[in-house]
């Protein structure tokens, strides 16, 4: 039983999605939660049905790429504990195109939220987590970061950087018992992706490798995800920082072949 008991945890995106499944686990678990996003009206709804489940919550209704966002969470989190213990940089988002259709606009966007954002919230909070010699961040990315998926441009590019941030708290803040770890979600039943997921063709090449072709069938949930969060922000996973953990039902580092009348596997037999 993971007991987060004592601990505060902020948790970005979290009216919704992989965010609201983080932030109902790890208050679960015993945590007080901050949970902040910039949809004001689910945030406040989800935090209702949290805190009527007995979770101690706090929500701040915030765009992240708004300066000194970084500083108003702490101070949310702060007022509430006096201290933030768990980062957890979930917010996200995705916008497809090849080079030439996106527009300067869009990359910058992108990387403002996925990358910069998480940057400027580890900064504002990461270094009183030192001075108290105990904190865990945890930054969600995304299995296109390690394989190429077409239309990804920015997004792809701005996981790969986050996952690059996260090392470099886990190599700059592990003497004073910070660890940093990333979760690459592979294809998580969101409102994210619910609407590209529901107009695709079952059948589809792409439908077939995200869903079908790995070891563990369909989609993951937003609790696949909390579950891992939960872990790396226990006290049991002290040993664990620099770490990216693929929660993808193990497409990523398998190459599967679905059972089937000329899908034998490949044996390599000693020739004598
Ligand atoms: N769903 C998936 O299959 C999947 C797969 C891989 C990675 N991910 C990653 O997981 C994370 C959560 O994804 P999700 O599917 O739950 O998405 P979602 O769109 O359902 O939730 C993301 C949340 O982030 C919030 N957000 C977006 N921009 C923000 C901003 N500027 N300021 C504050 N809040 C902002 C949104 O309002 C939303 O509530 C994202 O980082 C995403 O890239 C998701």
């Amino acid at each position: 039983m993971i007991d987060l008991a004592g601990r505060t945890a902020v948790v970005t995106g979290a009216a919704r999605g992989i965010g609201l499944g983080i932030a109902r686990r790890l208050a679960e678990q015993g945590a007080s939660v901050v949970m902040t996003d910039v949809l004001q009206d689910p945030l406040d709804e989800a935090a209702a049905d949290l805190r009527r489940e007995g979770r101690s919550i706090k929500t701040i209704s915030i765009d992240l790429t708004t300066t000194g966002a970084g500083q108003q969470i702490l101070d949310a989190a702060v007022s509430i504990s006096g201290k933030v213990d768990i980062l957890v940089n979930n917010a996200g988002i995705g916008i497809s195109g090849t080079l030439e259709e996106f527009t300067d606009e869009q990359w910058d966007h992108t990387i403002a939220v996925n990358l910069t954002a998480p940057f400027r919230l580890a900064r504002a909070i990461v270094p009183a987590m030192a001075a108290r010699g105990w904190g865990r961040v945890i930054n969600i990315s995304s299995m296109n970061a390690s394989m190429g998926m077409r239309g990804d441009t920015a997004y792809a590019a701005s996981k790969a950087g986050l996952e690059a941030l996260t090392r470099e708290i886990a190599a700059d803040y592990g003497a004073s018992g910070v660890t940093a770890n990333t979760i690459a979600p592979g294809t998580i039943e969101t409102p994210l992706n619910r609407d590209i997921l529901e107009s695709q063709d079952p059948d589809s090449p792409m439908m077939r490798i995200v869903v079908h072709n790995k070891p563990i069938l369909g989609n993951g949930r937003p609790d696949d995800i909390a579950a891992a969060v939960a872990f790396l922000a226990s006290e049991e996973a002290r040993f664990i920082s620099g770490q990216l953990l693929f929660v993808d039902g193990g497409l990523v580092n398998t190459r599967f072949v679905p059972d089937g009348p000329n899908t034998k596997p490949f044996r390599y037999l000693p020739k004598n």
